[in-house]
This record gives C-alpha cells, structure tokens and sequence, in this order.
C-alpha cells in the first residue's frame, strides 16, 4: 500500500534527457522525457490503443509518438494525431503525472493532479548556502518494501551492529532513545555525552578529544528522511548545550521511492557545515557513505526474506516506538486517502 497523494522522487535530473524513458513508481510505469525547453514531462506510459509504451516509440519536438500505429500525444497526454483519417476518439489520451525539478531531483506527484501543491516538496536547509558542502551518488535499487528502509531511517541503533567500523561507537548500542511526533513525522532522537567519535565522524570533524555526538533520524510521510548528526566538543552539546564553533553537522538526506511492493529505488545525499569546496572530503564521504548503505542493503535485502518467509511471528522492541508509530500513522493516511477516493467515484 502507498500514499499517492505525495511527492516522491522519480529521478535525478540529470538522468532525464530528450530520450523517452520508463520509470516505474508505485507499481505505475511512467515515460519521462525532456520538451525543447528543457521542462520535465511525465506520462502514462501506454499508448490508449494497444498499451504500447510509449517510452518504446519516438519523441517529435514537444510530441510523443507511438512506435505502433503512430498515434501522436502532446505534453498534457492528449493525442493529436491518429492515423486512418477519422476522428481521434475522446479517450485517446494518457495520464500525465505532475513534476517539479528542485533540489537536482524531479519531483513526481502520484495521487490526484489538483492536489498537487510544489511547496510541500521536503524542504532541504542549507542546500544553496555556501558554507555548506555536499556530496552524494547514483541511486540505489533496493530489493525491499520501502517501509524496511524507513524503519532502518528511525532506528538510531542499528548502527551499532550493521555499520561497525564507521558510524558506531559503543554507546550507539544502549543510549536511551527519545521520540517526537510532528505534523509530518516522527523524529527518533538522543545525545551521547563525551564519548569518542565515531570512525567515519573522526576522520572530518575539526577538533580532537572526546565529542557530544547527537543522532537524529527523522522520516516524514511518506518516506523522506533527514538523518542529522551533530558532533561537538565534549561538554558542549546537550539539548542546552552552547554548541562550539568547531561543532560538526551533518545533514544526510535519504528519498525513499517504492518502484513495488518489494523494490525500491533510494536516492541521497549529505550536506556538511564545513569545507564546501574541498572536492576530495566529498569524495571520501561519498565513498563511506555509500558503503554504509551497501551494509544496509545487504540487511535489508535478507530482512525482505527473512518476513516475507517467517514461520513463526517476529517481536517488536522498545528501540522500535519511532518505527511502530510512522508506520501506523501512515497506514492511517493511506486508509483515509482510499476511502476518500472511493467515495468521489
Ligand atoms: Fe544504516
């Protein structure tokens, strides 16, 4: 089950091009492309008279032909031409999708068009400030239900286990967890007070010594995470803490997309309030990072069959409140959402 009354990432805007493309985004299979002008288009992709895709046939200027019988569309799904001389009949026409381009990602809207509203695209501090860094990589193709990684995304612990050698240190295994529910979210969060940095942290902070670090992982709705993490100098950090100005922070953004009940495609990035410019630092952190979420991968990719072939029920543990709360709270919207639909048929 998803929300489609949401914005969800389709691609990075730099992988749609003027070549008719298919994605696949909660089970629907979407051609994408580029008008002249550069603007991001999004169709049904299949042709109303055979269901050919139309990502299998020609673009022409601003129009999408079918590689079939040539049934030729328009950038709102219309189609405007159709051979054989007579009229083009009224439900010759494909469902556009709309989408934004923001951030270096196209934005796609899944759920009813007059819904749509680009301010409520996941707002990202400090993405054009110079003081910041950024660094990111491809997507990730994920072989799990999205909802495996928004779990990982409130799940502070985990990387006690699953990312040792980078971002664990020993009291990511029993620091207390706190939650906070937003209007759009949970936040699972806590401080751990003078403790050595974590190794991947250690190698681009800029101070030596022990560290405050804070971990705060939060997913909004439906699955669009900002995990950030705050190291300072010890005594330094706190919920009252004065911070220092050699306070590290990390803000890594994580869009999950399911592509279907089982896969999903994970796009991300990290911003760094230090050394913007300094193009091997993002190098080396895309580098970890990504081995990090190939940890996760590989968990996830086992946890997928793990649940989907259990022969005995699975338990829940107090680490998981963030978890059992967004999930029952956005199984809640999409209940909503379905009866609603339901009911203006
Ligand atoms: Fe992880």
């Amino acid at each position: 089950m998803f929300l489609k009354n949401a914005w969800y990432v389709a691609a990075w805007a730099n992988e749609i091009t003027r070549e008719l493309q298919q994605i696949t985004v909660l089970n629907e299979k979407i051609c994408v492309f580029r008008m002249e002008s550069g603007e991001v288009i999004a169709l049904e992709d299949a042709c109303p008279h055979r269901k050919l895709p139309l990502s299998k046939g020609r673009i022409k200027g601003d129009h999408v032909e079918c590689g079939y019988h040539g049934l030729t569309f328009d950038c709102a799904g219309q189609c405007v031409w159709a051979p054989g001389g007579g009229r083009i009949p009224s439900a010759a026409k494909v469902r556009p999708y709309p989408v934004h381009e923001k951030f270096g990602l196209v934005w796609i809207w899944m759920g009813n068009a007059a819904l749509a509203d680009t301010d409520e695209i996941f707002e990202i501090e400090h993405f054009d400030d110079p003081a910041w860094g950024i660094n990111k990589g491809a997507a990730m193709d994920l072989p799990c239900n999205y909802l495996l990684m928004t779990d990982n995304l409130l799940d502070p612990t985990h990387v006690a286990w699953v990312h040792d050698g980078s971002f664990a240190q020993d009291a990511t295994k029993d620091t207390p967890l706190r939650i906070t529910k937003t209007d759009d979210g949970i936040i699972v969060h806590r401080w751990m007070m003078d403790v050595e940095p974590a190794p991947f942290y250690k190698k681009v902070i800029g101070f030596t010594g022990n560290c405050d670090r804070k971990q705060h992982y939060e997913v909004r709705y439906p699955s669009h995470a900002l995990i950030r993490a705050i190291f300072t100098p010890a005594g330094t950090g706190g919920d009252d803490g004065a911070l220092h100005e050699d306070t590290f922070i990390m803000d890594s953004y994580n869009f999950m997309t399911p592509v279907s009940e089982t896969t999903t495609r994970y796009y991300w990035f990290q911003l760094r309030n230090i050394r913007p410019d300094d193009q091997a630092l993002s190098k080396m952190m895309s580098a970890d990072v990504q081995h990090a979420f190939e940890e996760d991968r590989a968990v996830l990719t086992a946890v997928q069959i793990g649940l989907a072939e259990k022969t005995s029920p699975h338990i829940d543990l107090p680490i998981d409140g963030g978890q059992l709360r967004f999930r029952r709270k956005l199984e809640a919207m999409i209940a909503e959402e379905t009866a609603v639909d339901a009911a203006l048929m």
